[in-house]
């Protein structure tokens, strides 16, 4: 792949060409205003020496006074070397002097008018040197005598050096400014971009034992805090996520620990000594019942996994929502008879779904609110439409309530809420995870009130839902949060 060229260097070349720019129209205007300046000192000196030739031409009233027009025209411009004039009357030379030889288009092109302007003047080179001029028509003072043709010259050849090596200077201060601002433009994007290089440092320390850095806000500017907060933010979402895998590791190693350390201790103590053949086999029975919750828990593991990676697809079938709350109810009667709990459920409603995975995510709330029902309460299922097309299953026990620090993690794997590992009262810690994924694989969302009863929420897309974004959401508050 082509490699993109830094900024550093495009801040650079930016600045360079933009100063060059700006320095080059400086220069210019510079050059122009001179070349300006001179013309208007020549149209200047030339409007002052045609007044004087004027007057002098003025003064020639009669034939005998124009042998006299030659020396009065040679005092009127005597001491300007660099002027050159010429005048002339019906093609015939009555004066001239300098060294600038007229150009016939110089003299066709006299005006009538004796005020010089820039537009007037003409410039022509000449034996090395250039002039520049003009050529004007003036009147006789003697009555019926043709008009005098007067051509005036300055050499210029001094100007054009001075305005030579002055854009010379331009064009070397240009040089030196282009030279000069790129340097600034390079060391500015430089410290410019100094705070990207303080965060790729910390991205370049980033390890799994240092997920804790972070980038200092206050020390980053204005333009890179979004950028800082991002990043910032990601870290805390990955050291999170890194935390919450590592526990994951340590919980399954905790939890195959136990069942498989009471099997040792079983299989150990039925070996230390010989027994009849009943005794074994109520050893045998008694490890079975540890090999099915070993069984249970790798197999809700792999469900998980599973669920993880996208690859629980459940079937979208219309299932009576009251239909599987009965036949749970029928399943769990006996055990809650046994605790002194009663059942009861209202509403109903159907919902596009696999009936298999959504009775095992009910069964999982259902045994969890018996296990925690205290004797004499009664466990009550209520379904009912919810926003959107929704249908919501809402399961709610009496009891002890949940303490609000933990309700933002009663859906993770192994969490759970008596973390003390009494596996007789509690179980894996899995059976809320699982629900959550499956109702999150059907595109729906999990919900848990706590305060005076405890309430789990199951919003599931009915016949006619769109999909919802998923994920769960937690409150200590009362029912009214509810969405119905
Ligand atoms: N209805 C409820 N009332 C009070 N606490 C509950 C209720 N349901 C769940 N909990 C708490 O949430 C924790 C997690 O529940 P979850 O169903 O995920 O695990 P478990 O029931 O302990 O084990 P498993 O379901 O894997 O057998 C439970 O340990 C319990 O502390
Ligand atoms: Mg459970």
């Amino acid at each position: 792949m082509k490699r993109q060229p830094s900024i550093t260097l495009r801040l650079t070349l930016l600045f360079a060409l933009a100063s060059a720019a700006t320095i080059i129209c400086v220069g210019g205007f510079v050059a122009w205003e001179m070349n300006n300046h001179f013309k208007e000192m020549d149209v200047d000196e030339l409007g002052g020496k045609l007044e004087l030739i004027a007057h002098a031409i003025g003064e020639t009233r009669s034939p005998s006074a124009r042998d006299t027009l030659p020396g009065r025209l040679t005092d009127a411009l005597v001491g300007h070397h660099a002027l050159s004039a010429d005048v002339r009357t019906q093609g015939q030379r009555v004066f001239a002097t300098g060294s600038a030889r007229f150009p016939e288009r110089v003299l066709a092109s006299a005006t009538d008018s004796a005020k010089i302007t820039r537009t007037s003047l003409r410039t022509w080179n000449d034996q090395g040197d250039t002039y520049r001029g003009v050529a004007v028509r003036l009147p006789s003072a003697i009555a019926g005598a043709p008009p005098y043709t007067v051509a005036l010259a300055i050499n210029i050849a001094v100007h054009q050096r001075f305005a030579h090596s002055i854009r010379w200077a331009i064009w070397v201060a240009v040089a030196c400014a282009i030279l000069l601002t790129s340097l600034l433009a390079w060391f500015t994007a430089r410290r410019g971009l100094a705070p990207l290089h303080d965060i790729a440092q910390v991205a370049k320390n980033m390890s799994a034992e240092h997920l804790n850095a972070r980038l200092p806000i206050e020390s980053v500017p204005v333009e890179l805090n979004d950028l800082a907060h991002s990043f910032n933010d990601m870290l805390s979402r990955l050291e999170d996520s890194f935390r919450r895998l590592s526990d994951f590791s340590s919980d399954i190693a905790h939890e195959l620990r136990t069942p498989v350390s009471n099997l040792m201790t079983q299989t150990q103590v039925a070996l230390s000594k010989a027994r009849d053949a009943e005794e074994y086999r109520e050893i045998l029975y008694s490890n079975l019942e540890e090999y099915q919750r070993l069984a249970t828990m790798i197999a809700d593991m792999l469900f998980l996994a599973k669920a993880d990676n996208g690859l629980i697809i459940p079937s979208r079938e219309p299932v009576d929502l009251r239909q599987e709350v009965e036949g749970l109810f029928a399943f769990y009667e006996a055990l809650a008879e046994h605790q002194g709990i009663g059942l009861a459920m209202h509403g109903e409603g159907t919902v596009l779904g696999d009936r298999l995975m959504l009775r095992r995510a009910l069964s999982n709330l259902l045994s969890n609110a018996i296990r925690h029902t205290p004797r004499g309460g009664t466990v009550s299922v209520a379904i009912g439409p919810a926003a959107n097309g929704f249908v919501s299953v809402m399961v709610e026990n009496p009891g002890e309530p949940i303490p609000a620090e933990h309700l933002p993690r009663i859906f993770d794997r192994f969490y759970r809420v008596d973390s003390s590992r009494q596996r007789t009262s509690e179980g894996a810690g899995l059976g809320l995870a699982i629900t959550r994924s499956i109702v999150a694989a059907h595109g729906g969302q999990t919900r848990v009130f706590s305060d005076t009863s405890t309430r789990f929420e199951l919003l599931l897309p009915g016949l006619t839902a769109p999909t919802i974004q998923t994920g769960d959401t937690y409150s200590a508050q009362n029912r009214r949060n509810s969405p119905r």
